[in-house]
């Protein structure tokens, strides 16, 4: 986790340093010059945050009169997220509006930008990146991308939210306080988009459309999916027949059991627990020589110390963020920081959030929300077993049909690029030869399924 010197706190508070006065009395917006960059500053009475945006930096989106938004929603004095909004292409003031919240594997959503069917794109080779025209969500949504939690990508604080839970309420009050100083885009359809473990609070957040890709949900479910998955993937089998009966008896003897109890009770030391009784999982995917968010990869561990002559697009999107004139345009103060290294301690932050969020999953469904699991079925850390699993047990009016229903081709101008089922507003996806970061391996049917998703129509291949 990241810690944070006194200098830099201090460099943040004169950064930021509006909240003299202990509330704001009505909403304005005003303009500010610091350290050479003009801000536009929004005070939101109701939620007491403050707005700091960059208009049109140039950065990403270079279409004119496409407008675009960049900075900072201030909780007060320590806590700042980071946004980066950029309007639909096409008809912004009646274009759907999507939010785009990372997964705890990246935690950024601005790299998202970057490779995730967002405005622009790095080409091979390249340390600028170029404009996206074909896969590109905001086409026709406005897409707005938040760093959070609160210490992800050009987000920071020194109060870490460090549960899920606890980073829902920001990013309601951040929407709240957006659509305040940003009335045109308000009242629309509104998506959220994410991956891996985004969980979601069904009541505070009133959505038309959720859309998440290799998502964990349920210990109980997916610690057995992930051995299923492990021996009976359709790439190769990582573990032996005897391997995958040792596991299962794990499962069942210790993990199973220890996982209900965290469900039922929720207390910090039950669901605790389930980390140290669980250890199938992390004794599953440590030290693989598979990547194994896709398994179809080496991992990059194994070839550590071998120069692979071109940087990963993920250090490229690194170092273009954290370039000084780059972040000054965008109006960010921070460094930029994907929070990957985070990924070792995840199984500690799991703790808290071991608990299954299946019964919140199954109230969104039933509440009307058009909702889609999808997964990459080369991921190893967030199965595809697992995910349809998860789907088959969501709770509304239409499980035993769901759960009774096949797995049909889909496909994109009638390339088969995976298999779904749909039932009222639920669907599931499996994206074939697609890793964790699937939209980005299969953009032409990540794509369209997000764009039918985000309709509110049933998916249906083309
Ligand atoms: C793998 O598939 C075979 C055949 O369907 C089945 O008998 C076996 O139980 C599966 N193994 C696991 C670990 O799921
Ligand atoms: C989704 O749910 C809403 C509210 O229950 C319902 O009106 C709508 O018909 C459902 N959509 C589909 C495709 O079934
Ligand atoms: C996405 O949706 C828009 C608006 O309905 C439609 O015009 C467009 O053809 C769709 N694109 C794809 C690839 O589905």
């Amino acid at each position: 986790m990241r810690t944070f010197g006194l200098r830099y706190l201090l460099l943040l508070t004169a950064a930021f340093g509006v909240f003299s006065a202990a509330t704001l009395s009505k909403d304005k917006w005003y303009r500010e010059r610091k350290a050479g960059v003009t801000y536009q500053i929004f005070e939101n009475e109701a939620t007491g945050i403050v707005l700091q945006v960059v208009k049109n930096s140039g950065i990403c989106e270079k279409i004119p009169r496409v407008d675009q938004y960049s900075g900072y929603a201030s909780f007060n004095e320590v806590e700042h997220t980071f946004f980066w909004f950029v309007e639909a292409r096409t008809n912004p003031t009646t274009a759907p509006f999507a939010m785009n919240l990372a997964g705890g594997l990246g935690g950024a959503s601005t790299a998202e930008l970057f490779t995730q069917l967002g405005p622009c794109h790095f080409e091979e080779g390249e340390s600028t990146p170029s404009i996206s025209n074909t896969y590109n969500l905001n086409q026709n949504v406005n897409m707005i991308y938040i760093d959070q939690p609160i210490d992800a990508g050009f987000s920071s604080s020194l109060n870490l939210a460090g549960s899920t839970d606890a980073a829902a309420p920001y990013i309601w009050n951040l929407l709240q306080a957006f659509f305040a100083g940003f009335e045109e885009y308000e009242n629309r359809d509104l998506s959220i988009i994410t991956s891996s473990y985004g969980r979601v609070n069904g009541k505070k957040i009133e959505i038309a459309a959720l859309i998440i890709g290799n998502g964990w949900y349920d210990g109980a479910i997916q610690y057995k999916g992930i051995i299923e998955y492990s021996r009976n993937n359709t790439y190769k089998p990582l573990i032996s027949k005897n391997e995958a009966n040792a596991y299962m008896w794990e499962y069942y003897s210790q993990c199973l059991p220890a996982q209900e109890l965290c469900d039922r009770s929720a207390s910090y030391e039950n669901c605790r627990n389930v980390q140290r009784m669980c250890s199938l999982k992390r004794y599953l995917i440590d030290e693989r020589d598979e990547d194994v968010y896709d398994i179809r990869k080496r991992s990059i561990y194994t070839v550590q110390g071998v120069d692979l002559g071109t940087p990963t697009e993920k250090e490229v999107v690194h170092g273009y963020l954290n370039r000084l004139d780059v972040m000054k345009a965008i109006g960010a103060i921070s460094s930029w920081d994907d929070s990957s290294e985070r990924i070792k301690i995840r199984f500690g932050e799991w703790a808290v959030d071991a608990r299954s969020t299946l019964n919140t999953l199954s109230k969104v469904v039933r509440s009307g929300v058009t909702t889609l699991i999808y997964a990459g079925d080369a991921d190893m850390v967030d199965d595809w077993f697992g995910n349809l699993d998860v789907a088959d047990a969501i709770k509304y009016e239409g499980t035993s049909t769901f759960a009774n229903k096949r797995l049909t081709p889909y496909a994109v101008n009638g390339l088969v690029e995976g298999e779904f089922k749909s039932f009222k507003n639920l669907s599931f996806l499996r994206i074939y030869e697609a890793g964790h970061t699937a939209r980005h391996d299969q953009p032409a049917l990540a794509f369209q399924v997000f764009n039918q998703t985000m309709q509110k129509t049933a998916i249906s291949s083309t």
